[in-house]
């Protein structure tokens, strides 16, 4: 018969040594596979003698519990080793503080362009855009803007060359000309965007924000004008009755030209718009030049119609009470944090300020 004690200890010790699982793997093969150790001693009973045969199953038997336990404790001693090392590899710091979730703040400048431009939406008007450099020729003399002028001052423009004829948009009312340019009347517009001057206080910063409106047909008169203008005031700041006044002005690229100022009054440390007996100007407008019209090769007898220019900038500052116009480009986020507006999707566990 075979001896079973020492088959016993040669596979214990082998099972003893090995280091890793894919090589207790090949163990367990070696044992129990097709051909394995065990697998042959069983196949050997058949074979024996009847007086052997009980004796022989059962140390074998005997044999088979004990290595298939020491095999399944091996097995476990891997897999618990596999886990610590994972463990100790991945290990989680859980005493670290959390990572603060950021949502970004629309500044009130886009805000404001966004909530002007669906008012205007509204009533007809579409959305066109013109670069920041610009051309002097679009800029002032396709304006109307004699050679003289003193907006074309070297202390009011940003010249970008010694001859003068590219330069920084001074406002936004280029754009007019550009789009009358590029197709037929009738036209009706608006046009946000920079625009660029030599100035520098509390409410003037070298680069601001203007909205140009354009509206041209057959037809047009100062009371579309006023209708326009009523209609946006109401819509922007929210209130059903607004004092408005318009008051002569001149634009060499309007005739005859007005600024609007509106009411407002001041309660309880805060600004009231639309009444009381204060005039805040908040634009300029009239009715375009016929030689601005003749310039883009638009027949003012059979074309006219009204333009203005709005300052975005103090339209943020009138609406949402913010009274230094240089922090809204100074990037300090804290600013941005208090004065910014939610973006729609806010996520649900978004920590920050909102108004
Ligand atoms: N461009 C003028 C400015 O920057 C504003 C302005 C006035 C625009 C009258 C217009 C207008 O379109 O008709 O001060």
């Amino acid at each position: 018969m075979e001896n079973f004690d020492q088959i016993e200890s040669d596979i214990l010790n082998k099972i003893k040594n090995v280091n890793n699982q894919s090589s207790l793997d090949s163990i367990k093969t070696e044992i129990f596979g097709k051909r394995g150790v065990i697998t042959e001693l069983f196949k050997k009973i058949g074979s024996l003698d009847q007086s052997k045969r009980k004796e022989y199953a059962s140390k074998l038997n005997a044999l088979k519990t004990k290595v298939t336990e020491i095999l399944k404790e091996k097995f476990v001693d891997f897999g618990q080793s596999e886990i610590n090392k994972k463990l100790k590899n991945e290990k989680i710091d859980i005493t670290l503080p959390g990572r603060d979730y950021f949502a970004g703040k629309i500044h009130p400048v886009s805000q404001v362009i966004d909530e002007v431009t669906s008012i205007f939406a509204e009533i007809g008007f579409s959305v066109e855009e013109g670069p920041d450099v610009e051309s002097e020729y679009y800029n002032f003399s396709a304006l109307n803007t004699p050679e003289n002028h003193p907006a074309r001052d070297m202390q009011d423009t940003f010249y970008l060359n010694r001859s003068k004829d590219l330069l920084l948009r001074t406002h936004t009312s280029p754009v007019q000309i550009r789009t009358m340019l590029k197709s037929k009347p009738p036209f009706k517009i608006i046009a946000p965007g920079r625009t660029y001057r030599c100035d520098s206080d509390q409410t003037h910063s070298p680069m601001f924000h203007q909205l140009e409106g354009l509206h041209i047909d057959k037809n047009i008169n100062m009371g579309h004008l006023k209708g326009c203008l009523y209609y946006f005031v109401k819509k922007f700041f929210e209130i059903e009755k607004v004092k408005i006044r318009f008051r002569p002005s001149h634009f060499p690229f309007t005739e005859p030209s007005a600024e609007v100022d509106i009411g407002y009054k001041i309660q309880d440390g805060q600004i009231k718009i639309g009444e009381g007996d204060k005039w805040l100007e908040i634009l300029g407008c009239g009715m375009v030049h016929p030689n601005v019209l003749k310039n883009v090769k638009v027949n003012p007898k059979q074309y006219q119609g009204y333009a203005f220019g709005v300052g975005i900038d103090r339209l943020a500052m009138l609406k949402y009470g913010i009274n230094d116009l240089r922090a809204f480009f100074e990037s300090d986020i804290r600013w941005l944090e208090f004065y910014g507006f939610d973006p729609l999707d806010v996520p649900t566990n978004y920590r920050g300020l909102s108004r």
